[in-house]
């Protein structure tokens, strides 16, 4: 159901089972190529998915993020918050927001080097950009 910029009806939860082909789903069309949907697989099967969230919308999974164990060096080990995907339909409504501070912000302060791919993307690739990391 989308109705206005924000989905209050949209359902956050942890993946189930069952949801595995839609999170799959979500990233290979939200991303312009499979790379992402394959590496929320991999971790998975490596059983390295700490996290796992879908966004639910009248029982159809909008939208996933994953955290997993990063290492980034001169720093301590962490979780790193990415992919995260919204099917293009339900795009700018508020759903890729919500998935990421919902965990985020359960999480910050028990993982000191969490980090995410938004933060990342702007750091290294959008210098001039003046957006903000969701959830920074
Ligand atoms: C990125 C994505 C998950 C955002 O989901 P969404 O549901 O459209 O996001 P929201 O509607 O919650 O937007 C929240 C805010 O984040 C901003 N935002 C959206 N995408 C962003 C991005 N890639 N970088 C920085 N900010 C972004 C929006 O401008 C919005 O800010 P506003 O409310 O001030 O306008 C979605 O666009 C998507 O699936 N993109 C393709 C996959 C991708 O690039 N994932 C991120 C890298 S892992």
């Amino acid at each position: 159901m989308v109705d206005d910029k924000h989905e209050p009806m949209t359902l956050l939860r942890l993946e189930q089972e069952t949801d595995q082909a839609a999170s799959h789903a979500v990233h290979a069309s939200a991303f312009p190529t499979a790379v992402e949907a394959r590496l929320v697989d991999a971790l998975r099967a490596a059983g390295r998915l700490t996290v796992s969230l879908v966004a639910v919308d009248v029982g159809q999974v909008v939208g996933h993020v994953a955290l997993s164990p990063v290492t980034v060096a001169g720093a301590a080990d962490g979780l790193g918050l990415a992919p995260v995907a919204v099917l293009p339909a339900h795009q700018r409504h508020g759903i890729g927001g919500r998935l990421v501070t919902k965990d985020l912000g359960q999480r910050r302060a028990s993982a000191p080097g969490l980090s995410s791919c938004w933060a990342r993307r702007i750091i290294m690739a959008d210098s001039d950009s003046s957006r903000q990391p969701i959830g920074g």
